[in-house]
């Protein structure tokens, strides 16, 4: 049986819904409060059991290097100050795993993202989250799929349902039968992205936050991939082309996605982390209703 000791996180993207603000600094990197959104992802990982971690980068991305890796000097400097708690949590973070980077030299999709670090994983099977969700659960969603995987030996996405037809639209829907006496989850039949009204999926199941556990088996249908919507290669298209040819599970993971990847998207996720702290939700209350 083999275990997910590594993860991927595509963070190559052009970030254009956050110019001028992404001209320099990578979105992933914008901050809900305290952390950039990329460490909340890290952290899930991290926390799911993750021990190797590659992010495909691009030429625009170099702070996220920096995040990540130890700054002795500045450092020795927080220290003297009284101020080495401050940062102490993302020091911890960073000891706890091993971090690699490879580059995805032009955007070409998340597919084409995910694909660029085929080496880095070989034949082990391995988690895979986009840079740009975060999803708040009690347990690490990418623990909740790993779970899954453990079980089925097979890969595993995680879905969230929901009842409002008309916003499945706007989703990647994912169809399938659930699997007897194995709660939330699922065998999968087919993703299809933003379906009409009358084809959404009948479980309501969308895929809201890109998280996965993929076996070997996405490698050879990723590349066979050809380009898809926008000319960009899509991971959901592989992913449908395996799930046609090999048993794949969705889970309905227990936690709330949110997107981070567009300004009102961000702030809304800012505005929930924010009011889990009784502190700042009073001043937020006060500020908010006057
Ligand atoms: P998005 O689809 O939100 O695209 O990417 P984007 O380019 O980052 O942002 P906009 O639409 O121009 O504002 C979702 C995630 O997938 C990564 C992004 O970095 C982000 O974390 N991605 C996307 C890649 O790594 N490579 C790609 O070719 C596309």
């Amino acid at each position: 049986m083999q275990s997910v000791r590594k993860g991927i996180i595509t963070v190559a993207g052009l970030g254009t819904r956050f110019l001028p603000a992404t001209k320099a600094m990578p979105k992933e990197m914008l901050p809900v409060l305290d952390k950039p959104v990329l460490q909340y992802i890290v952290e899930e990982m991290v926390e799911s059991g993750i021990k190797e971690i590659i992010f495909v980068t691009s030429s625009q991305k170099r702070p996220i290097e920096d995040h990540f890796d130890r700054d002795r000097d500045f450092e020795i400097f927080l220290k003297s100050k009284g101020k080495l708690n401050r940062l102490q949590p993302l020091i911890d973070l960073c000891e706890k795993v091993r971090f690699f980077y490879t580059r995805q030299s032009e955007p070409l999709g998340n597919g084409h993202a995910m694909m660029c670090a085929r080496e880095f994983v070989g034949d082990e099977p391995f988690a895979f989250s986009d840079g740009d969700s975060i999803i708040d659960g009690e347990t690490p969603v990418v623990k909740q799929l790993v779970k899954v995987f453990n079980k089925k030996q097979a890969s595993v996405i995680g879905v969230q349902r929901i009842e409002d037809k008309k916003a499945m639209m706007k989703y990647g829907n994912v169809y399938g039968t659930p699997v007897r006496g194995e709660s939330r989850t699922y065998r999968v039949s087919e993703f299809i992205e933003k379906p009409a009204m009358s084809k959404v999926s009948p479980h309501g199941l969308i895929v809201g936050g890109m998280r996965y556990v993929f076996t070997k088996d996405i490698w050879a249908h990723l590349e066979k991939q050809r380009e898809g919507r926008d000319g960009e290669i899509w991971l959901a298209d592989a992913a449908n082309s395996l799930a046609k040819k090999k048993p794949f599970f969705a889970y309905e993971y227990d936690g709330i996605y949110f997107d981070t990847g567009d300004k009102l998207a961000l702030l809304k996720t800012t505005l929930h982390f924010a009011m889990k702290d009784n502190e700042m939700a009073d001043e937020i209350k006060k500020f908010v209703c006057g």
